[in-house]
C-alpha cells in the first residue's frame, strides 16, 4: 500500500465511524422541534472532512486506545466545529452562502434557526462527553475533557479567535498578531481534539503526551494557513465554499502578510516541526504523520 492509499483507507474508516456516531447522537427529525432537529442534521451530516475526529482517533491509536472509547470526544469536537461553521457563515460574521457545496444553514433555513443550531450543537457536544458509556471513563476524566473542550471553544479559544478575526477586518496585523488569531480561532479546537484523546490513557508517558500536544499546536496553525492559501489558490467547487472571500472582506491572512510563497514556507516549517514532535513514536503514530502531511497538501 502506498502512503496515500493507507491514508485514504484509514480516513474512510474513521469517517464512517464518526458519521455513524454523529447520526446516532443527533436528535431524530421525528421528534419536536422537528425543524431545528432537521437543521442540526443538515449542518452536521453534510460531508465535512472530519479532520478533528480523525485526529482524536489517530492520537488514540498512538496511545493504544480502543476506537469505541474515542467516539464521544470525536463527536464532541466535530459538533463544536459544525456549530462554529454555522455561526461563522452568518451575515453578522463572514456572510457566506455556500458551505460544503450546499447552501449555508441560514440560507437553507433562516438566521434564527442557524443561531439555535449552533447553540444546540454546542450543548450536545458536552452532553456526549458526560453521558457516553462506551468511553469507559470515570467522572474525573470526563470533567477534564469537558474543561478542555470548554476552554478551547470559549472566549480564550475559538470564540475569542472569532472575535479577534472580526476586529481585525481591514487592519494590518503583524505576524505575531496573525499567529495569535489563527491559534485561537482554529488551533485551539484541533489541539483539544488531541488532548481529549490523551486524557483517556492517564498512564501514558508524559514525554509522549507532550510530543502529541506540540504536534497538535503545529498542525492547528498549519491548518488555518492552508485554509488561507486555498482561499487564494483553490476553486469554489473543490473547496465547497466561495473562493476569494478573505480578500474581498479584507481579512488578514498569511498570504496577505507573507505572500503565497511565504505562507507555504511557514506551513512547510510547521509540518516539519509537527513530524519532529512525533520522534518518540514508531509506526503507531503513522496516521498522525499522514494527517500532518495531508493538512499542508490538501486542496479543500
Ligand atoms: C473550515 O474547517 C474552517 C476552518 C477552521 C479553517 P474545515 O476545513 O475542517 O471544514 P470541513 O469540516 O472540512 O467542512
Ligand atoms: C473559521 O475560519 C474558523 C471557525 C469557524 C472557528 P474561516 O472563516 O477562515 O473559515 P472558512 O474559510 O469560512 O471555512
Ligand atoms: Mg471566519
Ligand atoms: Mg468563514
Ligand atoms: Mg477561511
Amino acid at each position: 500500500m502506498t502512503t496515500n492509499e493507507a491514508l485514504n483507507h484509514y480516513t474512510q474508516q474513521c469517517q464512517q465511524r464518526v458519521e455513524q456516531a454523529l447520526d446516532q447522537l443527533l436528535p431524530s427529525t421525528n421528534t419536536l422541534p422537528t425543524r431545528l432537529h432537521e437543521a442540526m442534521r443538515y449542518a452536521t451530516l453534510n460531508g465535512g472532512k472530519r479532520i478533528r475526529p480523525l485526529l482524536v482517533y489517530a492520537a488514540g491509536q498512538a496511545l493504544d486506545i480502543a476506537q469505541e472509547r474515542l467516539d464521544a470526544p470525536a463527536c464532541a469536537v466535530e459538533l463544536i466545529h459544525a456549530y462554529s461553521l454555522v455561526h461563522d457563515d452568518l451575515p453578522a460574521m463572514d456572510d457566506d452562502d455556500l458551505r460544503r457545496n450546499q447552501p449555508t444553514c441560514h440560507r437553507a433555513y433562516d438566521e434564527a434557526t442557524a443561531i439555535l443550531v449552533g447553540d444546540a450543537l454546542q450543548s450536545l457536544a458536552f452532553k456526549s462527553l458526560c453521558c457516553d458509556e462506551c468511553m469507559q471513563a470515570d467522572a474525573q476524566i470526563r470533567l477534564s475533557m469537558v474543561e478542555i473542550l470548554a476552554r478551547a471553544s470559549g472566549s480564550r479559544g475559538m470564540a475569542g479567535g472569532q472575535a479577534i478575526d472580526l476586529q481585525a477586518v481591514g487592519r494590518d496585523l503583524n505576524l505575531a498578531e496573525l499567529e495569535n488569531l489563527h491559534i485561537h480561532k482554529t488551533g485551539a479546537l484541533i489541539r483539544a481534539a488531541v488532548r481529549m484523546s490523551t486524557l483517556i490513557n492517564p498512564a501514558a508517558d508524559k514525554a509522549l503526551t507532550t510530543g502529541l500536544d506540540h504536534y497538535a499546536k503545529c498542525i492547528g496553525l498549519a491548518f488555518q494557513i492552508q485554509d488561507d492559501i486555498l482561499d487564494v489558490e483553490g476553486d469554489t467547487h473543490t473547496l465547497g465554499k466561495t473562493k476569494g472571500k478573505d480578500f474581498a472582506q479584507e481579512k488578514p491572512t498569511y498570504p496577505s502578510l507573507l505572500g503565497l510563497t511565504g505562507a507555504k514556507e511557514k506551513a512547510g516549517q510547521l509540518l516539519q516541526e509537527a513530524l519532529q514532535s512525533l520522534d518518540r513514536f514508531n509506526t503507531e503514530a503513522d496516521p498522525l504523520r499522514w494527517i500532518a502531511q495531508y493538512i499542508t497538501e490538501r486542496k479543500h
